[in-house]
């Protein structure tokens, strides 16, 4: 009886073991995961919010871009923004070594794939990027017309 209760003992320390290690193992993936790897879906649809959340990580706060390992444009003051179109199909559908964050492309398919977005949240990040960091676009995309294009591509 006492041995069969200190195995016991030792099974339930193993098993609280192996908890702890899945949490020392999970918690550093998922810090730096943060926002442009995990496939949960996000909540808001505040265009600024989007663009810290998600499109910080490589287009940088200031939308300034970053060379290093990667090269990854600035968005400040960029000329491509000028059509609304080219912003949310680069969204939609990634661009060379731009994830994609559409749906139909496969965005939050898996553990690695970025956060989808949806058509609302996909028109308010364009027109936040189209409207700040020097950009002064006026004219506004709205979810109807990203997703009428995400039929096209
Ligand atoms: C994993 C890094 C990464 C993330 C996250 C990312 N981008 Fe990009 N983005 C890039 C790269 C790299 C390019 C350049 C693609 C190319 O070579 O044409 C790019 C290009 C763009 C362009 C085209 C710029 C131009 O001058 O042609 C826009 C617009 C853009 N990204 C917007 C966004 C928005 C909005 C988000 C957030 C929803 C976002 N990006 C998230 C890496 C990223």
């Amino acid at each position: 009886m006492k041995i069969r209760n200190s195995l016991l003992a030792y099974r339930w320390i193993i098993v609280v073991g192996m908890l702890l290690m899945t949490v020392a193992v999970r918690a550093p993936v998922r810090a730096d995961n943060a926002g442009m790897m995990t496939p949960a879906p996000l909540a808001t649809t505040d265009g600024g919010e989007i663009y810290h959340g998600l499109c910080q990580g490589c287009h940088m706060a200031d939308a300034m871009g970053a060379h290093g390992a990667g090269k990854y444009p600035a968005l400040a003051k960029d000329p491509a923004l000028t059509s609304s179109t080219y912003v949310a199909i680069t969204i939609l559908a990634g661009r060379s070594n731009m994830p994609a964050f559409g749906v139909k492309h496969g965005a939050g398919a898996m553990f690695f794939s970025p956060t989808a977005l949806g058509y609302e949240q996909i028109a308010a990040v364009a027109n936040y990027v189209r409207t700040h960091f020097g950009n002064h676009y006026t004219d506004r995309i709205k979810a109807a017309d990203v997703a009428a294009l995400d039929k096209t591509i």
